[in-house]
């Protein structure tokens, strides 16, 4: 069985539905085959922050009913870059030295984080500042880190978009009208390509294929010409005016995040078409909630694989996906290598194929 071990788990960066599966997974396999402790770190790398640090011991008892449950459990956070955190104050404050101390004063052999890729590259850099083992199980609706097909939280983000498009194809029909599905995603466009295809769209935007609104009303007159009343537009979130900007709303700390190309849209269309047009911004419904079969799967996978790793001595790497194996690949590789929608690969060639407009 090997030596016992003490070892540290968190989420950081914005929740998804399959965390809870991953972290339920990561316990099974620490406790229940290797008999170690693991310690579940309050609100990313800001209970380490703390002292004494925020943590909650996770026990076979505790993870009874986490498999199904959204969210995560230890909380998470993508505000608070621990080498630039906000103070009271209004100034900034490295504290990446804090959050090396408080995994000492726990004990701790190693530590598992669950992460997008900023997330990641965050905790690979303190590691390294701090000589602490780490492993990672990437996560991200957006599904955008690389060497990995998929990360968790996607798939379901997947699910509740195709279902949203999927009624609104009724509502669309019985009003004549044009609905445009704006959903997250960041930089990459997976979940609108995947999503739109699912349910049938009949214009799909992602950031990674430039698009002109002369041919996108072309697209929406020619479906008029073929006797359809309404047409369905997925559009992602990061995808830019026709002049090149991005759009976004300011939050209340005065970070910007994506939104509002759905409304910018709808008034081209409007006045280009004569459509009466509706937009619907799915937001963080795409992260809550249950996960999907394939999310559970997925998470599971890479939790057991995660704590094999730490078994094995095998740090500074990350779990994955590829053909249907969980592989095991070095944090600085998979960061490095921004997962995007391939403009010539599979989903492209089949939206064309099914005559969507996906851009030019
Ligand atoms: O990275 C995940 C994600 O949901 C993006 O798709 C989206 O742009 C962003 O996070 C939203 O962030 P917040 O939760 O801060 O609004």
């Amino acid at each position: 069985m090997g030596e016992h071990k003490r070892i540290g788990i968190l989420t950081s960066g914005g929740d998804c539905a399959g965390l809870n599966a991953a972290i339920r997974a990561v316990v099974h396999r620490a406790v229940g085959t290797y008999g170690w402790e693991v310690l579940g770190i309050r609100q990313a790398t800001q209970g380490l922050m703390h002292h004494p640090p925020k943590v909650m011991p996770l026990s076979i008892d505790k993870i009874d009913s986490l498999l199904t449950a959204g969210g995560t459990v230890l909380g998470t956070t993508n505000e608070g870059n621990p080498f630039a955190f906000p103070m009271p104050d209004g100034t900034v404050s490295d504290r990446s030295s804090e959050i090396i101390a408080g995994y000492h004063e726990l004990g701790l052999d190693a530590m598992i984080g669950i992460g997008g890729d900023g997330s990641l590259a965050i905790l690979r850099k303190i590691a390294q500042q701090g000589n602490l083992n780490l492993v990672g199980i990437p996560k991200t609706i957006d599904n955008d880190v690389g060497i990995t097909e998929h990360s968790i939280g996607c798939d379901t983000a997947v699910n509740i978009a195709t279902e949203a498009i999927d009624r609104l194809h009724f509502t669309a029909a019985s009003h004549s009208r044009v609905m445009i599905l704006e959903v997250m995603g960041r930089d990459a466009g997976h979940i609108a390509i995947s999503a739109g295809i699912a349910g049938g769209a009949d214009v799909i935007l992602i950031p990674e294929i430039p698009y002109t609104l002369d041919n996108l009303c072309q697209k929406l007159f020619e479906r008029q010409d073929r006797g359809k009343n309404y047409s369905l537009i997925v559009v992602s979130e990061a995808v830019r005016t026709d002049t090149g900007e991005t759009v976004t709303r300011t939050n209340r700390l005065g970070q910007c995040r994506l939104g509002g190309i759905g409304d910018y849209l709808a008034d081209r269309i409007s006045a280009c078409t004569g459509a009466e047009t509706r937009v619907i911004v799915l937001g963080h419904i795409q992260r809550g909630g249950t996960p999907s079969p394939l999310d559970r799967l997925v998470a599971s996978a890479f939790g057991v694989a995660a704590v094999d790793l730490i078994a094995d001595g095998k740090y500074d790497h990350m779990v994955g996906w590829q053909n249907r194996q969980v592989v095991s690949v070095p944090i600085g590789e998979a960061i490095a290598q921004y997962r995007a929608v391939d403009p010539n690969g599979t989903l492209v060639k089949t939206a064309r194929g099914l005559g969507i407009y996906l851009g030019d």
